[in-house]
């Protein structure tokens, strides 16, 4: 049995801390990439308050595929530079969203979503991955989030 779980009152760089190493410890010799990727979003879920989408889409040939998450079902396929996840892809940068609605192209996948926060799994310079955390809130992620999630997506990088 798993237990991990925030500490209720925590500083946002515990909080994260907490999530990074909590990561690690689940992911700790497991090769399986999906394995991993699922647990992952499970946790992200366990520890972030007020999201309503938590998980992966993957690089597979020269675009993104949905990937493990938590949430309620998600568009397949995202063409690089399209939408928040596809921006991030094709740049290689995060994207903080405070309001999808402003986002040029952005893709509702869950007409609850307010604001968004994508980050890049890099691998030697390459995007593997993106983790994506949609919330019901408007401009819910802060660039403490953008720093956790980095955090969280290099810890990734060899086990997803
Ligand atoms: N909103 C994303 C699509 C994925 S869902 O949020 C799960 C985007 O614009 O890329």
């Amino acid at each position: 049995m798993f237990s991990f779980a925030p500490t209720p009152g925590q500083s946002s760089a515990d909080l994260y801390a907490d999530l990074v190493e909590s990561a690690r410890a689940l992911t700790d010799g497991e090769p399986d990439g999906v394995a991993n990727m699922a647990n992952v979003a499970a946790l992200i879920w366990q520890f972030l308050p007020d999201l309503n989408w938590a998980g992966f889409y993957r690089m597979v040939g020269d675009g993104l595929v949905l990937g493990p998450f938590v949430g309620k079902p998600a568009c397949i396929r995202i063409a690089l530079g399209q939408g928040v996840c596809g921006t991030a892809a094709a740049t290689g940068q995060t994207q903080l969203v405070p309001d999808v609605h402003a986002f040029p192209g952005h893709i509702a996948c869950d007409a609850q979503s307010r604001s968004e926060l994508v980050v890049p799994v890099l691998r030697d310079g390459q995007v593997i991955a993106v983790i994506d955390l949609d919330s019901p809130s408007p401009a819910r992620f802060t660039p403490d989030d953008a720093r956790g999630i980095k955090a969280l997506a290099a810890a990734l990088v060899t086990c997803i």
